[in-house]
C-alpha cells in the first residue's frame, strides 16, 4: 500500500464532564480513502469522542489534527475540512431536498449549484430530490444529511451510528454510499457503530474502544483472521452422511454432523488442497457430493466482545 495519507489525527485526548473522566488517552489515526469504524459498546465514549472531533465539545488536554491543522490552535481551518452527523440532520420536512440543500449551501462558502448537483448524485438522491423531505423515508432523509455535510467538498466525513433505525436495504445503500466516498473520491469517512457485523462490511479499518479507552485499531483482516484462527471450516452435503464421513481422512475431532450436514475443519494453511482430496475420496466412493461451501464467519461479534469485555484493556487479538 502507499504510503497512508492521515486525515484525521487523535492524539492522547482526554475529557472529563463533571466528576468522570469519560475519555482517556484516546490516539488513533485515520486515512484519505478509508472507512474507518469507530466500534464500541453503549456509553464507550464514541458520540463524546465525535464531538470533539467536529468541534462541538472542547477537549481538556490531547492534540486532534484535521489535513494537519490543529483544532484547538486553527479550528477554523480544521472545521473547513470536516462534515459531519451527529444527532439527526438538521431539515425542514415542508421543503424539498434540493430547497433544503440550497439553504444550507447559502451558509457556505462557495457551494455552486453544480456541487449540489453533485453530491444528490454521489447520495443517489436524484429521482427523489425534488420530493419534500416529509415524503422521505429514514434512509433518504440520512443520505440528505450525507448530502448537506460533503457540500463544502470537505476531507473528513464523521458519522455517529448512521445506520441506527435503517432497514436492512437502507443500511445496505448508505453503506455502499459511504464506501464509494471513501474508495473514489479518497474521502476519509469515520463512522460509529456498536455492531461488528455492521462494520466488517463497510470498513477497512476498525478502532474499539471501551470504557473511554482505545483497545486498538486493526484492519479487518486482521480481525477475521483472529476470529476464524487457524482453521477454516467446509460444509460438505451428500446422499450418504456414514459413506461419506468413512472415506473422509482427516483427524475424527475435525468432522461432525449438523443439521443434516458434514462440517469439517482443516487447518487453513492448506485448507484447499485438502478439501480438493475429500471432494475426491467422497465422488470416488459413488457417493453423491450436493455441495460443499466454506462456512460463514460468524465469530466476528464474539472477538469485538472478548476485546471489550477484556478489563485489562490490552486489546490483543489472535
Ligand atoms: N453531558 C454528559 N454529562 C455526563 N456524562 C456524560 C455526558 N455525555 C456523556 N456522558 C457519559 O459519558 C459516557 C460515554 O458516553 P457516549 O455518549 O460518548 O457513549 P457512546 O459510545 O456514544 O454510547 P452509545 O452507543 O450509547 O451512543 C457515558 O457513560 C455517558 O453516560
Ligand atoms: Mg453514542
Amino acid at each position: 500500500m502507499a504510503e497512508n495519507n492521515v486525515l484525521l489525527k487523535i492524539s492522547g485526548v482526554n475529557k472529563t464532564i463533571g466528576k468522570r473522566q469519560i475519555l482517556h488517552d484516546i490516539s488513533f489515526e485515520a486515512y484519505a480513502g478509508e472507512v474507518f469504524g469507530f466500534l464500541g459498546p453503549n456509553g464507550a465514549g464514541k458520540t463524546t469522542t465525535i464531538k470533539i472531533i467536529v468541534g462541538l465539545l472542547s477537549l481538556d488536554d490531547g492534540e486532534i489534527y484535521v489535513d494537519g491543522a490543529d483544532i484547538r490552535k486553527n479550528f477554523e481551518a480544521a472545521m473547513a475540512n470536516i462534515g459531519g452527523i451527529v444527532e439527526n440532520p438538521e431539515m425542514y420536512k415542508y421543503m424539498t431536498g434540493m430547497e433544503n440543500l440550497r439553504q444550507y449551501a447559502r451558509m457556505r462558502n462557495g457551494v455552486t449549484q453544480e456541487r449540489i448537483d453533485e453530491v444528490v448524485s454521489l447520495v443517489k438522491l436524484s429521482n427523489r430530490i425534488n420530493d419534500k423531505v416529509s415524503k422521505y423515508s429514514l434512509g433518504m432523509r440520512q443520505r440528505l444529511g450525507v448530502a448537506q455535510a460533503i457540500l463544502h467538498h470537505p476531507k473528513v466525513l464523521i458519522l455517529d451510528e448512521p445506520t441506527n433505525g435503517l432497514d436492512p436495504a437502507g443500511i445496505k445503500e448508505l453503506r455502499d454510499i459511504l464506501k464509494e466516498l471513501a474508495h473514489k473520491e479518497r474521502i476519509c469517512v469515520l463512522v460509529s457503530s456498536h455492531l461488528m457485523s455492521e462494520m466488517e462490511l463497510m470498513c477497512d479499518r476498525v478502532g474499539i474502544i471501551a470504557n473511554g479507552k482505545m483497545l486498538g485499531v486493526h484492519t479487518m483482516e486482521e480481525l477475521i483472521s483472529a476470529s476464524s484462527g487457524d482453521k477454516k471450516e467446509y460444509i460438505i452435503c451428500v446422499d450418504d452422511i456414514p459413506k461419506a464421513l468413512a472415506v473422509i481422512d482427516i483427524e475424527e475431532s475435525r468432522k461432525r454432523v449438523a443439521d443434516g450436514r458434514i462440517a469439517v475443519d482443516l487447518p487453513a494453511e492448506n485448507a484447499q488442497e485438502q478439501i480438493c482430496m475429500i471432494n475426491k475420496a467422497i465422488v470416488g466412493a459413488g457417493i453423491k457430493l450436493y455441495t460443499v461451501s466454506e462456512a460463514e464467519n460468524k465469530k466476528l461479534e464474539d472477538v469485538f466482545i472478548q476485546l471489550t469485555e477484556d478489563t485489562q484493556g490490552g486489546g490483543q487479538i489472535g
